[in-house]
Protein backbone atom coordinates (compact mmCIF):
# COMPACT_ATOMS: atom_id res chain seq x y z
CA UNK A 1 0.00 0.00 0.00
CA UNK A 2 2.94 2.44 0.80
CA UNK A 3 4.28 1.80 -2.19
CA UNK A 4 1.42 2.18 -4.82
CA UNK A 5 0.85 5.58 -2.53
CA UNK A 6 4.33 6.53 -3.32
CA UNK A 7 4.30 6.15 -6.93
CA UNK A 8 0.96 7.83 -6.99
CA UNK A 9 2.52 10.89 -5.48
CA UNK A 10 5.68 10.57 -7.60
CA UNK A 11 3.58 11.60 -10.63
CA UNK A 12 1.51 14.84 -8.63
CA UNK A 13 -1.48 12.66 -8.15
CA UNK A 14 -3.18 13.23 -4.77
CA UNK A 15 -4.42 10.27 -2.04
CA UNK A 16 -7.64 10.27 -0.32
CA UNK A 17 -8.29 7.31 2.36
CA UNK A 18 -11.94 6.45 3.29
CA UNK A 19 -11.63 4.58 6.49
CA UNK A 20 -14.11 1.65 7.13
CA UNK A 21 -15.06 -1.51 8.82
CA UNK A 22 -16.35 -2.66 6.08
CA UNK A 23 -20.07 -3.62 5.77
CA UNK A 24 -20.34 -0.47 3.63
CA UNK A 25 -23.75 0.84 3.05
CA UNK A 26 -25.06 4.30 1.79
CA UNK A 27 -23.25 6.57 4.20
CA UNK A 28 -20.10 5.24 3.36
CA UNK A 29 -20.77 5.61 -0.54
CA UNK A 30 -21.41 9.10 0.14
CA UNK A 31 -17.88 9.29 1.96
CA UNK A 32 -16.09 7.58 -0.80
CA UNK A 33 -17.91 10.14 -3.40
CA UNK A 34 -16.44 12.89 -1.27
CA UNK A 35 -13.47 11.47 -1.29
CA UNK A 36 -13.47 11.51 -5.33
CA UNK A 37 -13.85 15.24 -5.87
CA UNK A 38 -10.67 16.29 -3.35
CA UNK A 39 -8.23 13.72 -4.71
CA UNK A 40 -7.03 11.95 -7.70
CA UNK A 41 -6.83 8.50 -6.02
CA UNK A 42 -9.29 7.21 -3.77
CA UNK A 43 -8.44 4.28 -1.20
CA UNK A 44 -11.11 2.42 1.10
CA UNK A 45 -9.61 0.23 3.51
CA UNK A 46 -11.92 -2.22 5.11
CA UNK A 47 -10.39 -3.45 8.55
CA UNK A 48 -11.96 -4.28 11.76
CA UNK A 49 -9.93 -3.44 14.59
CA UNK A 50 -10.01 -5.10 17.58
CA UNK A 51 -9.05 -2.93 20.12
CA UNK A 52 -11.74 -0.41 19.67
CA UNK A 53 -14.76 -3.28 20.66
CA UNK A 54 -14.97 -2.94 24.40
CA UNK A 55 -16.56 -6.37 23.93
CA UNK A 56 -15.76 -9.57 22.08
CA UNK A 57 -18.98 -10.68 21.46
CA UNK A 58 -19.72 -7.45 19.67
CA UNK A 59 -16.09 -7.57 17.87
CA UNK A 60 -17.93 -11.29 17.21
CA UNK A 61 -21.00 -10.20 15.96
CA UNK A 62 -19.89 -7.17 13.67
CA UNK A 63 -20.94 -8.30 10.40
CA UNK A 64 -18.35 -8.87 6.92
CA UNK A 65 -19.05 -8.70 3.14
CA UNK A 66 -15.94 -8.59 1.12
CA UNK A 67 -17.54 -8.97 -2.06
CA UNK A 68 -19.92 -6.91 -1.36
CA UNK A 69 -17.86 -4.26 -0.22
CA UNK A 70 -15.43 -4.61 -3.40
CA UNK A 71 -18.26 -4.11 -5.52
CA UNK A 72 -19.60 -1.07 -3.77
CA UNK A 73 -16.55 0.84 -3.27
CA UNK A 74 -15.62 0.74 -6.65
CA UNK A 75 -19.15 1.59 -8.36
CA UNK A 76 -18.73 4.83 -5.71
CA UNK A 77 -15.51 5.59 -7.50
CA UNK A 78 -13.18 3.87 -5.05
CA UNK A 79 -9.56 3.19 -7.11
CA UNK A 80 -8.51 0.43 -4.47
CA UNK A 81 -10.16 -1.34 -1.31
CA UNK A 82 -7.34 -1.73 1.25
CA UNK A 83 -8.19 -4.86 3.54
CA UNK A 84 -5.16 -5.53 5.59
CA UNK A 85 -5.30 -8.76 7.43
CA UNK A 86 -3.90 -7.81 11.02
CA UNK A 87 -2.47 -4.42 12.11
CA UNK A 88 -1.01 -5.74 15.37
CA UNK A 89 2.07 -7.54 16.46
CA UNK A 90 1.37 -9.89 18.97
CA UNK A 91 3.78 -8.02 21.19
CA UNK A 92 2.67 -4.63 20.22
CA UNK A 93 3.01 -2.34 22.67
CA UNK A 94 2.63 1.19 21.10
CA UNK A 95 -0.75 2.78 21.34
CA UNK A 96 -1.79 6.35 20.23
CA UNK A 97 -3.79 7.93 22.88
CA UNK A 98 -5.88 11.40 23.20
CA UNK A 99 -6.82 12.32 26.28
CA UNK A 100 -9.13 15.65 26.26
CA UNK A 101 -12.00 15.54 23.36
CA UNK A 102 -11.71 11.33 24.18
CA UNK A 103 -13.35 12.64 27.12
CA UNK A 104 -17.45 12.56 28.10
CA UNK A 105 -20.09 11.29 26.27
CA UNK A 106 -18.83 7.68 24.75
CA UNK A 107 -15.30 8.00 25.59
CA UNK A 108 -17.24 7.29 29.26
CA UNK A 109 -18.87 4.88 28.29
CA UNK A 110 -16.31 2.84 26.14
CA UNK A 111 -13.40 2.84 28.19
CA UNK A 112 -10.35 2.27 25.40
CA UNK A 113 -12.77 2.75 22.80
CA UNK A 114 -11.11 5.92 21.28
CA UNK A 115 -7.43 4.76 22.27
CA UNK A 116 -8.15 1.74 19.85
CA UNK A 117 -9.39 4.44 16.60
CA UNK A 118 -6.55 6.81 17.46
CA UNK A 119 -4.04 3.79 17.15
CA UNK A 120 -5.68 2.26 14.03
CA UNK A 121 -6.17 5.76 12.22
CA UNK A 122 -2.93 6.38 12.68
CA UNK A 123 -1.40 3.09 11.24
CA UNK A 124 -3.84 3.53 8.23
CA UNK A 125 -2.57 7.09 8.00
CA UNK A 126 1.54 5.41 7.51
CA UNK A 127 0.12 2.64 5.58
CA UNK A 128 -2.03 4.67 2.93
CA UNK A 129 -0.14 7.98 3.41
CA UNK A 130 -3.50 9.89 2.43
CA UNK A 131 -3.39 13.35 1.40
CA UNK A 132 -7.19 13.93 2.99
CA UNK A 133 -8.80 11.49 4.74
CA UNK A 134 -12.75 11.80 4.97
CA UNK A 135 -14.89 10.59 8.01
CA UNK A 136 -18.83 10.29 9.06
CA UNK A 137 -19.57 12.87 11.55
CA UNK A 138 -22.13 10.58 12.54
CA UNK A 139 -19.26 9.54 14.99
CA UNK A 140 -18.91 13.45 15.80
CA UNK A 141 -16.53 12.55 18.87
CA UNK A 142 -14.17 10.26 16.91
CA UNK A 143 -13.82 13.37 14.14
CA UNK A 144 -12.84 15.74 17.14
CA UNK A 145 -10.66 12.86 18.45
CA UNK A 146 -8.75 12.27 15.07
CA UNK A 147 -8.29 16.52 13.97
CA UNK A 148 -6.96 16.67 17.55
CA UNK A 149 -4.49 14.26 16.81
CA UNK A 150 -3.89 15.42 13.64
CA UNK A 151 -3.32 18.58 14.79
CA UNK A 152 -1.06 17.44 17.82
CA UNK A 153 1.07 15.27 15.96
CA UNK A 154 1.60 17.16 13.19
CA UNK A 155 0.53 14.41 10.54
CA UNK A 156 0.50 15.64 6.91
CA UNK A 157 -2.84 14.90 5.98
CA UNK A 158 -6.12 17.07 6.08
CA UNK A 159 -9.27 15.85 7.28
CA UNK A 160 -12.76 16.27 6.05
CA UNK A 161 -15.64 15.38 8.23
CA UNK A 162 -18.86 14.91 6.19
CA UNK A 163 -22.44 15.20 6.84
CA UNK A 164 -24.29 12.25 8.78
CA UNK A 165 -26.45 10.17 6.19
CA UNK A 166 -29.54 9.37 7.24
CA UNK A 167 -32.30 6.94 6.57
CA UNK A 168 -35.37 8.39 5.50
CA UNK A 169 -36.80 8.29 8.82
CA UNK A 170 -34.00 9.70 10.06
CA UNK A 171 -31.84 7.59 11.47
CA UNK A 172 -28.32 7.56 10.66
CA UNK A 173 -27.07 5.28 8.18
CA UNK A 174 -24.78 2.84 10.32
CA UNK A 175 -23.85 -0.63 9.86
CA UNK A 176 -25.06 -1.68 13.23
CA UNK A 177 -28.55 -1.18 12.26
CA UNK A 178 -28.55 -4.68 10.09
CA UNK A 179 -28.80 -6.12 13.61
CA UNK A 180 -32.15 -4.53 14.84
CA UNK A 181 -35.19 -7.01 13.74
CA UNK A 182 -38.05 -5.27 11.96
CA UNK A 183 -39.54 -4.42 15.49
CA UNK A 184 -36.64 -2.88 16.53
CA UNK A 185 -36.36 -0.80 13.73
CA UNK A 186 -39.43 0.90 14.09
CA UNK A 187 -38.22 1.53 17.66
CA UNK A 188 -35.11 3.11 16.29
CA UNK A 189 -37.41 5.80 13.92
CA UNK A 190 -39.06 6.69 16.94
CA UNK A 191 -36.32 7.33 18.72
CA UNK A 192 -34.18 9.36 15.88
CA UNK A 193 -37.51 11.90 15.38
CA UNK A 194 -37.72 12.02 19.53
CA UNK A 195 -34.14 13.48 19.06
CA UNK A 196 -35.21 15.57 16.13
CA UNK A 197 -37.51 17.09 17.84
CA UNK A 198 -36.13 17.30 21.27
CA UNK A 199 -33.23 19.14 19.95
CA UNK A 200 -35.21 21.51 17.78
CA UNK A 201 -36.30 23.21 21.52
CA UNK A 202 -33.08 24.29 21.96
CA UNK A 203 -30.33 24.50 24.84
CA UNK A 204 -32.00 24.34 28.31
CA UNK A 205 -34.75 22.08 27.25
CA UNK A 206 -33.46 19.15 24.90
CA UNK A 207 -31.92 17.35 26.92
CA UNK A 208 -34.79 17.02 29.73
CA UNK A 209 -37.29 16.66 26.54
CA UNK A 210 -35.08 13.66 25.23
CA UNK A 211 -35.29 12.28 28.14
CA UNK A 212 -38.87 12.29 28.81
CA UNK A 213 -38.89 10.93 25.19
CA UNK A 214 -37.06 7.97 25.83
CA UNK A 215 -38.38 6.97 29.07
CA UNK A 216 -41.26 4.58 28.16
CA UNK A 217 -39.75 3.42 25.07
CA UNK A 218 -40.07 -0.31 24.95
CA UNK A 219 -37.00 -2.19 24.02
CA UNK A 220 -34.74 0.96 24.61
CA UNK A 221 -32.49 1.87 27.02
CA UNK A 222 -30.95 5.73 26.98
CA UNK A 223 -26.90 5.53 27.40
CA UNK A 224 -26.30 9.14 27.86
CA UNK A 225 -28.08 12.56 26.50
CA UNK A 226 -25.30 15.48 26.39
CA UNK A 227 -25.08 18.90 25.14
CA UNK A 228 -21.84 20.35 23.82
CA UNK A 229 -20.80 22.37 20.98
CA UNK A 230 -24.22 23.66 19.71
CA UNK A 231 -25.79 19.68 19.87
CA UNK A 232 -27.41 16.98 21.42
CA UNK A 233 -25.47 13.78 21.76
CA UNK A 234 -27.16 10.60 22.43
CA UNK A 235 -26.28 7.12 22.71
CA UNK A 236 -28.99 4.24 23.31
CA UNK A 237 -29.10 0.65 23.09
CA UNK A 238 -32.22 -1.34 21.00
CA UNK A 239 -31.51 -4.89 22.05
CA UNK A 240 -27.50 -5.58 21.79
CA UNK A 241 -27.23 -2.88 19.80
CA UNK A 242 -25.78 0.49 20.70
CA UNK A 243 -26.97 3.40 18.54
CA UNK A 244 -25.63 7.20 18.49
CA UNK A 245 -26.83 9.97 17.29
CA UNK A 246 -26.66 14.14 17.20
CA UNK A 247 -28.41 16.74 16.06
CA UNK A 248 -28.09 20.79 16.05
CA UNK A 249 -30.14 22.44 18.97
CA UNK A 250 -32.63 24.61 17.97
CA UNK A 251 -32.36 24.60 14.34
CA UNK A 252 -35.07 23.47 12.07
CA UNK A 253 -34.32 21.04 9.72
O1 LIG B 1 -15.61 4.81 12.00
C1 LIG B 1 -15.13 3.67 11.82
O2 LIG B 1 -15.65 2.87 11.05
C2 LIG B 1 -13.88 3.25 12.58
O3 LIG B 1 -13.89 3.76 13.87
C3 LIG B 1 -12.57 3.59 11.86
C4 LIG B 1 -12.39 5.10 11.72
C5 LIG B 1 -12.56 2.94 10.48
C6 LIG B 1 -11.38 3.04 12.65
O4 LIG B 1 -11.44 1.66 12.80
Amino acid sequence: MQKASRAWKKKGLQVALVPTMGALHEGHLALIRRAKTLADRVVVSAYVNPTQFNSKADLRKYPQSPRHDAALAGRAGADVLFRPGNLYAQDASTWVEETDCSRGRCGDRRPGHFRGVATVVTKLFNLVQPDVAVFGHKDRQQCEVIERIVRDLFLPVRIVCHPVVRERDGLPQSTRNRRLSPAQRGVAGQWSRILAKAARMGKGRADAAYRQGVKRMPGLRSEYAETSGGHLHVAARIGSVRLIDHRPLGRRR
